[in-house]
Protein backbone atom coordinates (compact mmCIF):
# COMPACT_ATOMS: atom_id res chain seq x y z
CA UNK A 1 0.00 0.00 0.00
CA UNK A 2 1.58 3.83 -1.11
CA UNK A 3 0.75 6.37 1.16
CA UNK A 4 -2.02 7.38 -1.52
CA UNK A 5 -3.19 4.56 -2.79
CA UNK A 6 -7.10 5.13 -4.38
CA UNK A 7 -6.59 8.26 -4.37
CA UNK A 8 -7.10 10.52 -7.65
CA UNK A 9 -4.79 13.66 -8.06
CA UNK A 10 -4.78 16.43 -10.66
CA UNK A 11 -1.66 18.25 -10.81
CA UNK A 12 -1.79 21.81 -13.01
CA UNK A 13 1.60 22.35 -15.58
CA UNK A 14 2.73 18.78 -15.05
CA UNK A 15 4.32 18.21 -18.31
CA UNK A 16 8.07 18.86 -16.63
CA UNK A 17 9.90 20.24 -13.82
CA UNK A 18 8.47 19.78 -10.36
CA UNK A 19 4.75 19.36 -11.65
CA UNK A 20 6.48 16.28 -13.20
CA UNK A 21 7.80 14.94 -10.06
CA UNK A 22 5.01 15.49 -7.98
CA UNK A 23 3.03 13.70 -10.62
CA UNK A 24 5.35 11.34 -10.54
CA UNK A 25 6.13 10.79 -6.34
CA UNK A 26 2.31 10.94 -6.05
CA UNK A 27 1.90 7.79 -8.96
CA UNK A 28 4.65 5.77 -7.04
CA UNK A 29 2.35 6.58 -3.62
CA UNK A 30 0.00 4.37 -5.53
CA UNK A 31 -2.18 7.83 -6.73
CA UNK A 32 -4.27 8.01 -10.10
CA UNK A 33 -3.20 11.19 -11.36
CA UNK A 34 -4.48 13.77 -13.99
CA UNK A 35 -2.61 16.44 -15.21
CA UNK A 36 -2.30 19.41 -16.96
CA UNK A 37 -0.37 21.52 -18.95
CA UNK A 38 -0.51 24.04 -21.98
CA UNK A 39 -0.51 21.08 -24.53
CA UNK A 40 -0.57 17.83 -24.85
CA UNK A 41 3.49 17.77 -26.49
CA UNK A 42 6.55 15.21 -25.95
CA UNK A 43 6.74 16.44 -22.44
CA UNK A 44 3.35 15.53 -21.17
CA UNK A 45 3.50 12.65 -23.53
CA UNK A 46 6.35 11.03 -21.68
CA UNK A 47 5.05 12.46 -18.22
CA UNK A 48 1.89 10.49 -19.19
CA UNK A 49 4.24 7.47 -19.97
CA UNK A 50 6.17 7.31 -17.11
CA UNK A 51 3.06 7.33 -14.40
CA UNK A 52 1.48 4.52 -16.47
CA UNK A 53 4.93 2.16 -16.39
CA UNK A 54 4.40 2.93 -12.24
CA UNK A 55 0.81 0.94 -12.53
CA UNK A 56 -1.47 3.77 -12.02
CA UNK A 57 -3.80 5.51 -14.47
CA UNK A 58 -2.44 8.58 -15.85
CA UNK A 59 -3.82 10.92 -17.92
CA UNK A 60 -2.55 14.38 -19.49
CA UNK A 61 -5.24 17.21 -20.24
CA UNK A 62 -4.40 20.92 -22.88
CA UNK A 63 -5.11 23.74 -20.67
CA UNK A 64 -4.07 26.96 -20.22
CA UNK A 65 -5.22 27.23 -16.07
CA UNK A 66 -5.52 30.99 -15.96
CA UNK A 67 -8.91 30.52 -17.64
CA UNK A 68 -12.08 30.11 -15.18
CA UNK A 69 -14.14 27.93 -18.16
CA UNK A 70 -10.45 25.85 -19.17
CA UNK A 71 -9.87 24.65 -15.62
CA UNK A 72 -14.00 23.64 -14.89
CA UNK A 73 -13.75 21.76 -17.68
CA UNK A 74 -10.97 19.66 -17.08
CA UNK A 75 -12.35 19.15 -13.54
CA UNK A 76 -15.64 18.35 -15.46
CA UNK A 77 -13.78 15.73 -18.02
CA UNK A 78 -11.11 14.26 -14.78
CA UNK A 79 -14.55 13.72 -12.53
CA UNK A 80 -15.75 11.72 -15.77
CA UNK A 81 -12.86 9.60 -16.60
CA UNK A 82 -11.54 9.34 -13.02
CA UNK A 83 -14.45 9.56 -10.67
CA UNK A 84 -13.47 11.59 -8.33
CA UNK A 85 -10.60 14.29 -7.26
CA UNK A 86 -8.54 13.34 -3.91
CA UNK A 87 -5.86 16.28 -4.20
CA UNK A 88 -5.31 19.39 -6.18
CA UNK A 89 -1.98 20.68 -6.81
CA UNK A 90 -1.78 24.53 -8.01
CA UNK A 91 1.40 23.75 -9.72
CA UNK A 92 1.42 26.17 -13.02
CA UNK A 93 3.72 28.96 -12.75
CA UNK A 94 5.77 31.33 -15.02
CA UNK A 95 7.81 34.24 -14.33
CA UNK A 96 8.20 37.48 -16.16
CA UNK A 97 11.01 39.54 -14.25
CA UNK A 98 11.67 42.90 -14.56
CA UNK A 99 12.10 46.17 -11.71
CA UNK A 100 8.80 47.46 -11.13
CA UNK A 101 9.38 50.91 -13.21
CA UNK A 102 9.87 49.13 -16.28
CA UNK A 103 7.41 46.53 -16.10
CA UNK A 104 4.68 46.56 -18.36
CA UNK A 105 0.77 45.59 -17.41
CA UNK A 106 0.92 42.89 -19.51
CA UNK A 107 4.07 41.35 -17.32
CA UNK A 108 1.78 42.07 -14.43
CA UNK A 109 -1.09 40.42 -15.75
CA UNK A 110 0.18 37.42 -16.92
CA UNK A 111 2.11 36.37 -14.31
CA UNK A 112 -0.93 36.81 -11.52
CA UNK A 113 -3.25 35.29 -13.63
CA UNK A 114 -1.52 32.19 -15.08
CA UNK A 115 0.54 31.55 -10.96
CA UNK A 116 -2.49 32.87 -8.74
CA UNK A 117 -5.89 33.30 -10.62
CA UNK A 118 -5.49 29.75 -11.97
CA UNK A 119 -5.52 28.31 -8.19
CA UNK A 120 -8.82 30.21 -7.42
CA UNK A 121 -10.10 29.09 -10.92
CA UNK A 122 -9.38 25.14 -9.77
CA UNK A 123 -10.06 25.46 -6.40
CA UNK A 124 -13.20 26.60 -7.56
CA UNK A 125 -14.19 23.94 -9.50
CA UNK A 126 -12.99 21.23 -7.01
CA UNK A 127 -14.84 22.55 -4.16
CA UNK A 128 -17.92 21.08 -5.23
CA UNK A 129 -16.47 17.66 -6.11
CA UNK A 130 -14.48 17.63 -2.43
CA UNK A 131 -17.83 18.67 -0.57
CA UNK A 132 -19.63 15.84 -1.96
CA UNK A 133 -16.89 13.15 -0.96
CA UNK A 134 -16.42 15.14 2.46
CA UNK A 135 -12.39 15.08 1.54
CA UNK A 136 -9.81 16.41 -0.29
CA UNK A 137 -6.07 18.06 -0.11
CA UNK A 138 -5.67 21.41 -1.83
CA UNK A 139 -2.10 22.47 -2.56
CA UNK A 140 -0.96 25.81 -3.70
CA UNK A 141 2.37 25.98 -5.03
CA UNK A 142 3.50 29.01 -3.42
CA UNK A 143 7.71 30.54 -3.33
CA UNK A 144 9.62 31.49 -0.23
CA UNK A 145 9.92 34.80 -2.65
CA UNK A 146 6.66 35.38 -1.62
CA UNK A 147 7.08 35.33 2.02
CA UNK A 148 10.72 36.96 1.93
CA UNK A 149 10.02 39.47 -1.49
CA UNK A 150 12.45 39.52 -4.42
CA UNK A 151 13.56 42.47 -6.29
CA UNK A 152 12.43 42.12 -10.05
CA UNK A 153 9.48 40.08 -9.11
CA UNK A 154 7.00 42.48 -7.92
CA UNK A 155 4.52 40.12 -9.67
CA UNK A 156 5.65 36.77 -9.18
CA UNK A 157 6.27 37.67 -5.61
CA UNK A 158 2.79 39.00 -4.78
CA UNK A 159 1.48 36.27 -6.87
CA UNK A 160 3.36 33.76 -4.77
CA UNK A 161 1.93 35.59 -1.51
CA UNK A 162 -1.58 35.51 -2.91
CA UNK A 163 -1.29 31.51 -3.15
CA UNK A 164 -0.41 31.74 1.09
CA UNK A 165 -3.40 33.83 1.44
CA UNK A 166 -5.61 31.53 -1.18
CA UNK A 167 -4.40 28.47 1.12
CA UNK A 168 -5.13 29.68 4.29
CA UNK A 169 -8.60 31.26 3.65
CA UNK A 170 -9.79 27.70 1.47
CA UNK A 171 -8.67 26.31 4.68
CA UNK A 172 -10.82 28.42 7.22
CA UNK A 173 -13.94 27.96 4.75
CA UNK A 174 -13.61 24.27 3.61
CA UNK A 175 -12.30 22.49 7.25
CA UNK A 176 -15.60 21.93 8.46
CA UNK A 177 -15.96 19.41 5.32
CA UNK A 178 -13.41 17.66 5.57
CA UNK A 179 -11.33 19.40 3.09
CA UNK A 180 -7.38 20.93 4.38
CA UNK A 181 -5.65 23.32 2.37
CA UNK A 182 -1.63 24.32 2.85
CA UNK A 183 0.54 26.02 0.37
CA UNK A 184 4.52 24.62 -0.39
CA UNK A 185 7.17 27.39 -0.48
CA UNK A 186 9.87 26.08 -2.29
CA UNK A 187 13.22 28.01 -2.41
CA UNK A 188 15.62 27.42 -5.48
CA UNK A 189 14.67 24.32 -7.05
CA UNK A 190 17.09 23.28 -10.02
CA UNK A 191 14.12 22.89 -13.62
CA UNK A 192 14.24 24.83 -16.54
CA UNK A 193 12.32 27.92 -14.76
CA UNK A 194 15.76 28.33 -12.69
CA UNK A 195 18.16 27.75 -15.84
CA UNK A 196 17.48 30.58 -17.14
CA UNK A 197 18.80 32.34 -14.56
CA UNK A 198 22.63 33.54 -15.30
CA UNK A 199 25.42 31.92 -13.47
CA UNK A 200 26.18 34.81 -11.01
CA UNK A 201 22.00 35.11 -9.66
CA UNK A 202 22.22 31.21 -9.61
CA UNK A 203 25.91 31.55 -7.25
CA UNK A 204 24.06 33.96 -5.28
CA UNK A 205 20.96 32.16 -4.41
CA UNK A 206 23.78 29.15 -3.29
CA UNK A 207 25.45 31.56 -1.18
CA UNK A 208 22.40 31.74 0.85
CA UNK A 209 21.05 28.20 1.21
CA UNK A 210 22.51 26.44 4.47
CA UNK A 211 22.29 22.82 3.01
CA UNK A 212 24.45 24.45 0.34
CA UNK A 213 22.87 22.82 -2.88
CA UNK A 214 19.80 23.89 -4.72
CA UNK A 215 16.59 22.12 -4.40
CA UNK A 216 15.88 18.92 -6.57
CA UNK A 217 11.76 18.66 -8.34
CA UNK A 218 11.86 15.42 -6.24
CA UNK A 219 12.16 17.18 -3.31
CA UNK A 220 9.36 19.22 -3.45
CA UNK A 221 7.17 16.88 -5.06
CA UNK A 222 8.09 14.63 -1.61
CA UNK A 223 6.41 17.38 0.84
CA UNK A 224 3.69 17.75 -1.54
CA UNK A 225 3.09 13.79 -0.98
CA UNK A 226 2.85 14.27 2.51
CA UNK A 227 0.55 16.96 2.62
CA UNK A 228 -1.70 15.26 0.54
CA UNK A 229 -1.72 11.71 2.17
CA UNK A 230 -3.58 10.71 5.58
CA UNK A 231 -0.14 11.60 6.71
CA UNK A 232 -0.85 15.27 7.05
CA UNK A 233 -4.65 14.36 8.37
CA UNK A 234 -4.04 17.41 10.74
CA UNK A 235 -2.30 19.82 9.02
CA UNK A 236 -4.10 22.56 7.33
CA UNK A 237 -3.92 25.82 6.41
CA UNK A 238 -0.12 26.18 6.66
CA UNK A 239 2.74 26.67 4.49
CA UNK A 240 6.08 24.49 4.43
CA UNK A 241 8.73 26.05 3.26
CA UNK A 242 11.08 23.69 1.08
CA UNK A 243 14.64 25.44 0.91
CA UNK A 244 17.49 23.92 2.48
CA UNK A 245 16.69 26.02 4.97
CA UNK A 246 16.88 29.82 3.71
CA UNK A 247 16.58 32.38 5.89
CA UNK A 248 13.02 33.87 4.38
P1 LIG B 1 8.76 25.05 -15.19
O1 LIG B 1 8.74 26.29 -16.01
O2 LIG B 1 9.88 24.10 -15.35
O3 LIG B 1 7.40 24.24 -15.36
C1 LIG B 1 6.15 24.89 -15.30
C2 LIG B 1 5.13 24.10 -16.10
O4 LIG B 1 3.90 24.83 -16.06
C3 LIG B 1 5.52 23.95 -17.58
O5 LIG B 1 5.31 22.63 -18.00
C4 LIG B 1 4.60 24.94 -18.28
O6 LIG B 1 4.27 24.58 -19.62
C5 LIG B 1 3.36 24.88 -17.38
N1 LIG B 1 2.52 26.07 -17.54
C6 LIG B 1 2.92 27.36 -17.70
N2 LIG B 1 1.86 28.16 -17.88
C7 LIG B 1 0.76 27.36 -17.82
C8 LIG B 1 -0.63 27.60 -17.93
N3 LIG B 1 -1.11 28.82 -18.15
N4 LIG B 1 -1.48 26.54 -17.84
C9 LIG B 1 -1.01 25.29 -17.64
N5 LIG B 1 0.30 25.01 -17.52
C10 LIG B 1 1.17 26.03 -17.61
O7 LIG B 1 8.66 25.57 -13.67
P2 LIG B 1 9.02 24.84 -12.29
O8 LIG B 1 10.32 25.34 -11.84
O9 LIG B 1 8.76 23.40 -12.39
O10 LIG B 1 7.93 25.53 -11.33
C11 LIG B 1 6.71 24.90 -10.97
C12 LIG B 1 6.04 25.75 -9.89
O11 LIG B 1 6.90 25.88 -8.77
C13 LIG B 1 5.72 27.18 -10.36
O12 LIG B 1 4.50 27.60 -9.79
C14 LIG B 1 6.87 27.97 -9.79
O13 LIG B 1 6.54 29.31 -9.62
C15 LIG B 1 7.09 27.26 -8.47
N6 LIG B 1 8.40 27.47 -7.90
C16 LIG B 1 9.55 27.12 -8.57
C17 LIG B 1 10.77 27.34 -7.98
C18 LIG B 1 12.05 26.97 -8.65
O14 LIG B 1 13.10 27.31 -8.10
N7 LIG B 1 12.05 26.28 -9.79
C19 LIG B 1 10.89 27.96 -6.66
C20 LIG B 1 9.63 28.27 -6.04
C21 LIG B 1 8.44 28.04 -6.65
Amino acid sequence: MGLLTGKVALVTGAARGIGRAIALEMAKEGADVAFTDLAVDENAQKTEKDIAALGVRGKAYASNAASFDEAHKVVDEVVSDFGRVDVLVNNAGITKDGLIMRMSEAQWDAVINVNLKSAFNYIHAVTPVMMRQKSGSIINMSSVVGVSGNASQVNYSASKAGMIGLAKSTAKELGSRGIRANAIAPGFIMTEMTDALSDEVKSAWAAQIPLRRGGTPEDVAKAAVFLASDMASYVSGQTLHVCGGMNT
